[in-house]
């Protein structure tokens, strides 16, 4: 879909469909009363009549009005004016699309931005609209040979701009939210893929033919020899249970001037997670092919800066392996020893997600990086702890989870920080290696995140696990791309001024 923006008179206005937002009760909004102007008081009526109160999620089609240009006119509820927020207007964009993509309309303008949105700046609202627009236009049916959902007919949305707002910053505005829309779906659709199709091997390739796509973009693939010259054990000792060959993936990006220091984003890329020897319980084991979201993130992420060709360098490593029970595979007990040196006894073979990343961390420190971010679905604690709103945030920097913090905020894909004292690495002592690979039953995220501080001490580094937020289960089961947003908004603040929306 195509999204664009222009400065549009709403009752003369050519399109298939106008989206006005209303409030609540029956208020209509600058651009509603306009169209109402226009139609005699038709949009008035209509309300008064009932049908309609401008109840947040509350939608409504209107046909061909006497007196408006445009075929269609979609009254979208918004609720509280004074309340209205960054939340609820992903909302109003999201059941206007809802709407829309059942409609016969091929296009549609929307006039949903113009309305004043708390916490959150008048660009900021145009790029939000453009990455929720396409969030809700995504299908993932690249698998079905019979469709059982119609293909909306929606192709082109214009994002009107009201006059006195400066064009140039508004087209700024949708190119950035339409390339976080891209890097999202590109994360969505790795993380929607089956373990059967979507192995080490296909994120490679992915990572490959994505970077073909941007010109200071260069991946290097690393396989099982090199992975064993660089001492590699954690990693090696997870993949050696599957008949996949282990991956690691580095994409480069090189948009920032030579020498400047990078940002480094590690993704957890377990294709499958069956638990290995310490095996799952089969409830929902399905699930566990979005164990390499992570990854997925980082690559979506990669798309995002490259469309954008942002001026910084960017370099993403993907451990990438399935955890599966076999012969070879990790038992309990085990001692392996990580790229570090370090020796960890793996208690729980299932804990796998933190044995690839360490050895990925420390593979990190040759890029003499500025941060190091690794996102992982790593622990079923932490949706215990936070559920599925927030990701957890564990950090060895203060000034870096404070940034993140508020990208978060600024993206509407947020985050919320756990402790990472000192007084919690206990849990992870051993009797016959420098660490257990499991903390027990007390806060699993931070032991999990403490397991990791322990290869980033050289590193400013942030852990952010998404086991909560990377998808959805139930009826809408999916991945939700998320935190490329997050991800996005952060590497786009350290681009300087004109990048800050
Ligand atoms: N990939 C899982 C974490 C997970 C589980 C994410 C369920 C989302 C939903 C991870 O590899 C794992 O199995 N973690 C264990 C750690 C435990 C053995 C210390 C867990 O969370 O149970
Ligand atoms: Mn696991
Ligand atoms: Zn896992």
């Amino acid at each position: 879909m195509d999204i664009s923006v222009k400065t549009t008179l709403a009752p003369t206005h050519r399109t298939a469909c106008l989206v006005v937002p209303v409030f609540e009760r029956r208020k209509l909004s600058a651009t509603a009363l306009q169209l109402d102007a226009s139609a005699n008081g038709y949009l008035t009526k209509i309300l008064k009549q009932g049908d309609m109160d401008g109840k947040a999620g509350q939608t409504l089609m209107l046909q061909r009005i006497d007196g408006i240009t445009a075929a269609r006119v979609l009254l979208v509820g918004c609720g509280k004016e004074k309340e209205f927020d960054m939340r609820q207007f992903k909302d109003a964009v999201n059941a206007a699309m809802l709407v829309l993509n059942d409609s016969g309309a091929n296009d549609a303008t929307s006039y949903l931005a113009d309305a004043e949105v708390r916490d959150c700046t008048y660009t900021q609202r145009l790029r939000i609209e453009a990455e929720t627009a396409l969030h809700a236009r995504y299908r993932f049916d690249q698998l079905k040979t019979k469709n059982d959902q119609t293909e909306p007919r929606l192709q082109r949305m214009v994002l009107n701009v009201i006059e006195a707002e400066n064009l140039a910053t508004a087209k700024m505005a949708v190119e950035i939210g339409t390339a976080i829309g891209k890097g999202v779906a590109t994360a969505r659709d790795l993380g929607n893929l089956p373990g059967n199709i979507c192995t080490p091997t296909y994120l490679a390739d992915t990572a490959q033919k994505n970077a073909k796509r941007y010109s200071d973009m260069n991946v290097k693939i690393l396989k099982q020899d090199d992975i064993e010259k660089l001492g590699m054990g954690a990693l090696l000792s997870v993949a050696k249970g599957s008949r996949q060959p282990p991956r690691l993936i580095v994409i480069n990006y090189d948009g920032g001037k030579k020498g400047d220091k990078p940002v480094v984003l590690v993704g957890k890329g377990i294709t499958f997670d069956s638990g290995g020897i310490s095996i799952k319980s089969s409830a929902s084991m399905d699930e566990m092919k979005f164990d390499m979201c992570g990854a997925a993130s980082v690559l979506g992420t990669m798309v995002t800066v490259g469309e954008l060709k942002l001026p910084i360098n960017v370099v993403g490593i993907v451990p990438s392996c399935e955890n599966m029970p076999d012969g070879a595979a990790n038992k309990p007990g085990d001692i392996v020893t990580s790229m570090s040196g370090q020796t960890i006894e793996v208690l729980n073979t299932d804990a796998e997600g933190r044995l690839i990343l360490c050895d990925a961390l420390t593979y990190s420190e040759r890029y003499k990086p500025r941060a190091v971010i690794d996102i992982a679905t790593l622990t079923g604690a932490c949706v215990i702890a936070l559920g599925k709103h927030p990701s957890g945030l564990l950090s060895n920097d203060d000034t870096l989870a404070e940034k993140l913090r508020n990208a978060g905020q600024r993206s509407g894909d947020r985050v919320w920080q756990l402790p990472l004292w000192e007084e919690y690495q206990d849990q992870l002592k051993s009797n016959f290696a420098d660490m257990a690979n499991i903390g027990g039953r007390e806060a699993g995220t931070i032991t999990a995140a403490c397991f990791l501080s322990r290869f980033a001490e050289k590193l400013k580094w942030a852990h952010l696990d998404i086991a909560g937020t990377a998808w959805e289960s139930g009826d809408n089961k999916g991945a939700t791309g998320r935190p490329v947003p997050l991800l996005s908004q952060y590497l786009l603040d350290q681009c300087g001024k004109k990048y800050r929306l």
